[in-house]
């Protein structure tokens, strides 16, 4: 029925309001004096150029924020006036407004704002993420906007890349379980009011340049292509997400937005993706510009179109919808093409229901920015935190103990929320999160509690790149070795400023020397030391790491982090994260763990290892203890069309109530293509009192057992496997 009404519209369409429909602008192309990146104010709509993008040019779609957050009643009063002026054109075809909320509506004042999804990996609870992405979701709409640019679906397997910390992590099951899990949680019943369409991003294979910097060249065979980066898009295409976002780079020589390949055969054809594919920013205007395919930018409208775009993010002009015309009048784009992508487009608008209320009232979500919304956020930044060492059961820490909170990332929300927070590069946090805890705010609540060395002052850190984490001033350090005198423990708080994008990108993965300089210094005054890590990406910090006494890896845990950490730290809660990538321990040391058995092809004698990770995958300690026991298989041979069912009881024999997140890995013993070591294969969060104890079980079938051959072809060969849980093992044989 919607198809009908779909084809009943665009029967009526001129191709100028078709082209339009095609088109993304940014809203600073609509706003009064140019307000993109920076945060002047105050920030106006000029009638004169709505009309022109609306009327003129007919454009169907817009996106963005001015340089700061808005509150949620001018953003309805924003997108009211975009829907009032397309409510009065010939077609009334209503606006669809796009946001990258995608730890919360982070553009909206006073919104929730969760861990990255990094963090959320960690958590290993897919409920969570659900339920994460429903509130996300929740408050998107309740700032009138329908569509959020999330999850991004790329695997975060290349440590230098500066949006690692916005993937699932590294591994290929995780990454689709909880891309699955978001996009549920994002669209629920599509067109009820409380429901946002997500966006599939970024297809395909952009997280891993090769350079390790933002949109440079990927090398990735077809085989590597199909068999880690594309199961994540499939799931999320069969799960229903209505759209999806371009890789803006190249790979094998060929930038995703002209190939036809990628966009048409694989997308379309092969995973039935039916939805909008929008480009990234400019995109289409690079193949001339930056990646030099096209020799003008109207031939490269035509290569992108022609390979399957349904809409550009343009996001500065009209010239797309001028040449697009032109282009499409002399022949070199079909109508067919430019109506398959307006369909798609009219259809999102109608399952979004905006035809019948392109805005929603905020008085309709009582629940924005509630109590009961920061708790689930904080719950998930206390199954986020990950602690990696725990010497002597250093922690939890006993009450009145004294601390000393110190360091650069002690003292900022940038550092706790990260990139695409209150704006693109989170410089905004410490302005706009003020009635959030710091982890030095945080704990000096508790008393007993020293902060020092804190030039780091919430708005200290001006700078952009992430690099410039700051701690210039010496005086800093004798003022922490000072105060250290007084305290029993010192929580060294360090890591990375916020960012995204091309602006994180480094030169080094090594931890800056100032703050070596500052742990070094702090670990001569004989104090015990907790490390906590905020940060989007494993920095390297071997030459500190035995002078620490606890590690606790926090990602970016968001506006409720520094809370979450004081529970944990005082054992009011029990650590259940687990790390969602591997922890390099070496600069040139970068090994997935699911690597391949001649990844470690060390010589005993001469040296150790050729996988030293500081930390693996799936590591994270908790302050009780689980004991795995009885793992079983309901047989011990499988038939390729059949399913095994593997169970084990895990019983919690420490003194402390806990959560804990039961990992499957099954390893391919012999292949046709080379094995890799382990790989993940089913995982459960569980809570278990002292003394409890659950069975958990999995069922394998041939999916979680097959790899992507020679030929292209996803097989399960047959032969043995091992099953791996905790320390327990179990082969079956597959026929
Ligand atoms: O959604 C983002 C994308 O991830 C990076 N470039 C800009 C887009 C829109 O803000």
């Amino acid at each position: 029925e919607l198809d009908d009404k779909v084809a009943a519209l665009l029967s009526e369409m001129t191709l100028e309001e078709k082209v339009g429909q095609m088109t993304q602008i940014t809203l600073d192309v609509v706003t009064k004096g140019d307000n993109q990146f920076s945060s002047a104010q105050p920030y106006q709509l000029d009638s004169a150029l709505v009309h022109k993008a609306i009327h003129t040019y007919k454009v169907g779609s817009i996106l963005n924020t001015p340089g700061v957050p808005l509150s949620r009643q001018d953003w309805y009063k924003t997108i009211k006036i975009f829907q009032d002026e397309a409510a009065k054109t010939p077609r009334q075809i209503p606006i669809i407004y796009g946001i990258d909320a995608i730890h919360g509506v982070n553009y909206t004042i006073g919104a929730t704002l969760f861990p990255q999804q990094i963090g959320l990996a960690a958590t290993f609870n897919k409920e969570l993420v659900k339920e994460v992405a429903e509130i996300s979701a929740y408050e998107t709409r309740a700032s009138s906007i329908p569509w959020n640019f999330s999850p991004v679906l790329g695997l975060g397997r290349n440590p230098l890349w500066p949006r690692l910390w916005e993937t699932f992590g590294e591994d290929v099951y995780l990454g689709k379980t909880m891309g699955v899990a978001m996009v549920e949680g994002y669209q629920g019943n599509l067109g009820d009011p409380n429901t946002v369409a997500s966006c599939m991003k970024h297809y395909l294979g952009y997280s891993v340049p090769l350079s390790g910097k933002d949109r440079t060249p990927a090398w990735i065979p077809e085989r590597e292509l199909r068999q880690y980066f594309l199961p994540a898009f499939r799931e999320a295409v069969d799960a229903g997400s209505v759209t999806l976002m371009i890789n803006s780079g190249e790979i094998n020589g060929v930038p995703v937005h002209a190939s036809k390949f990628l966009l048409t055969d694989v997308l379309r054809n092969e995973l039935g993706f039916d939805g909008i594919a929008v480009t990234d920013w400019a995109d289409i205007n690079y193949l001339h510009t930056r990646h030099k395919v096209a020799e003008t930018i109207k031939d490269a409208i035509r290569m992108s179109v022609n390979a399957g775009i349904d809409m550009s993010m343009v996001p500065h002009d009209f010239e797309f919808i001028e040449l697009l015309v032109e282009l499409v009048k002399e022949g070199s784009v079909s109508e067919e093409r430019i109506n398959s992508a307006v369909s798609r487009i009219l259809k999102v608008k109608m399952q979004l229901d905006l035809f019948e209320n392109p805005v929603t009232r905020s008085e309709d979500y009582p629940d924005f920015g509630s109590g009961k919304f920061a708790q689930v956020s904080k719950n998930a930044a206390l199954e986020s935190f990950t602690l990696l060492k725990n010497k002597n059961n250093i922690l939890p820490l006993e009450k009145g103990t004294k601390i000393l909170v110190t360091g650069p990332t002690a003292n900022t929300m940038r550092s706790l929320n990260g990139g695409w927070s209150y704006n693109w590069q989170g410089s905004e946090a410490d302005n706009y999160a003020k009635d959030k805890n710091t982890i030095a705010e945080a704990f000096v609540n508790l008393g007993n509690v020293f902060v020092e060395g804190v030039s780091f002052k919430k708005s200290g850190i001006d700078s952009n790149t992430s690099q410039e984490i700051l701690f210039e001033d010496k005086n800093n350090i004798s003022a922490a070795m000072k105060a250290a005198k007084n305290s029993d423990v010192i929580l060294l708080c360090l890591g990375e400023n916020s960012y995204t994008e091309t602006p994180g990108n480094i030169n080094s993965i090594m931890m800056p020397k100032d703050q070596i300089k500052l742990a070094k210094a702090l670990s001569k005054t004989g104090k015990k030391i907790i490390l906590v890590l905020l940060e989007g990406r494993p920095i390297i910090f071997n030459e500190i790491e035995p002078l620490v006494d606890a590690v606790f890896m926090g990602y970016l845990p968001g506006n409720h982090g520094a809370d979450a950490l004081s529970d944990l730290l005082f054992g009011i809660e029990s650590p259940s994260g687990r790390l969602p990538i591997n922890y390099p321990k070496h600069p040139h040391a970068f090994v997935n763990y699911n690597h391949k058995h001649s990844d470690n092809i060390a010589v005993p004698n001469y040296y150790e290892s050729d996988y030293d990770q500081q930390y693996e995958f799936g590591d994270g300690l908790s302050y009780t203890s689980f004991e795995y026991s009885n793992l079983s298989l309901s047989s011990s041979e499988m038939k390729q069309d059949g399913s095994i069912t593997v169970s084990v009881k895990v019983t919690n024999t420490g003194n402390r109530k806990g959560k804990e997140a039961v990992l499957l890995f099954v390893s391919d013993l012999y292949a046709s293509i080379t094995p890799e070591v382990r790989a993940l294969k089913g995982y459960e969060k569980i809570t278990l009192n002292e003394g409890e104890f659950k069975e958990v079980s999995f069922t394998i079938t041939k999916d979680e057992l097959s790899f992507v051959n020679e030929s292209l072809e996803t097989i399960a060969e047959s032969g043995e496997f091992e099953i791996r849980i905790g320390d327990l093992k179990k082969k079956f044989e597959l026929k």
